[in-house]
């Protein structure tokens, strides 16, 4: 059955950054997928002498390891809200608070734009895949990372798979959160005029208190009310789901992180 898209926002409707704890949710999703982030942008030859845009950059784990690790040289970091941002800032981080869905957001032209767990959250997502690839100079690479949901009518029931099933259908009604179309990331980076295009999947285990399991419990905490009111779930279900999570009765499969890439035909302007 599908829901009809909701048409609030991402940090409006849900996730809204003065909720107290909301940054360490952020920074447990980091902690979990930091590393396999910055391993593939290394491999794709970010370092020294480029210049970056981060969007939607959170807490900016990320936008800081590139200036701290990749020795790249700048990096923007662009948010709707830079409070966790302006808070941890550092010599070659600027910030713009911006809406990247604003038909004039335009903040310049970078050898790497990258984009994690932003779009899914966004309608319209062929047509900002489309900007921020015009963002990327010749030679530059985009690359955009969300979430695939990897659950289907065959996994067993269980409190996580109930809760899971619920965060997605309540999301997408509240707020709009669509990640069916993010396995077509490949087609769609093509289509945007990139060449060529990749994507991998990365699935951390979902071990008792690791990072990601708080992640996941903190986000249905914070999306409780729309979980409950697809009736899918009570409140007493999603307490049980949380407990579920945090024991060694665990036995799920964390939602992936795909990432994908395409590289702007032509050379980089020296
Ligand atoms: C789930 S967090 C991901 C943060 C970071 N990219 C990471 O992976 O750790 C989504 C971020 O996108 C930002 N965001 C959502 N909608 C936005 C919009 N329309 N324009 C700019 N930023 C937006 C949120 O404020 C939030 O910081």
């Amino acid at each position: 059955m599908s829901t009809a898209r909701g048409e609030g926002r991402y940090g409006e409707a849900a996730f809204r950054p003065e909720q107290a704890g909301e940054g360490e949710r952020i920074d447990f999703g980091a902690l979990a997928y930091d590393d396999i982030t910055m391993a593939r942008l290394r491999a794709l030859g970010v370092g020294p002498g480029w210049r970056c845009l981060d969007v939607g950059a959170g807490t900016g784990t990320v936008s800081r390891r590139l200036l701290e690790e990749a020795g790249v040289e700048s990096v923007l970091a662009v948010d709707r809200d830079v409070r966790f941002l302006g808070a941890r800032s550092r010599p070659g981080l600027d910030l713009l608070e911006a809406d990247i869905t604003a038909p004039d957001f335009s903040p310049g032209r970078f050898r790497l734009v990258h984009a994690r767990f932003v779009l899914m959250h966004l309608p319209e997502h062929e047509r900002l895949i489309r900007r921020l690839a015009e963002l990327v100079v010749p030679g530059g690479v985009l690359v955009l990372s969300d979430a695939v949901d990897l659950t289907s009518d065959r996994t067993p029931d269980s409190p996580y798979t109930a809760a899971m099933r619920a965060m997605w259908q309540g999301l997408r009604a509240t707020i709009g959160t669509d990640v069916s179309w993010v396995p077509s990331y490949p087609s769609l980076l093509r289509g945007a005029g990139l060449l060529p295009v990749a994507a991998e999947i990365h699935v951390p285990p979902l071990l008792p208190g690791s990072p990601l399991s708080r992640f996941w419990a903190d986000t249905w905490e914070r999306s409780r009310a729309a979980m409950v009111a697809t009736g899918l779930v009570d409140d007493g279900a999603v307490d049980t789901a949380v407990r579920y999570l945090a024991s060694d009765e665990c036995a799920a499969l964390s939602a992936g992180m795909l990432t994908a890439w395409g590289r702007q035909p032509g050379d980089t302007p020296r």
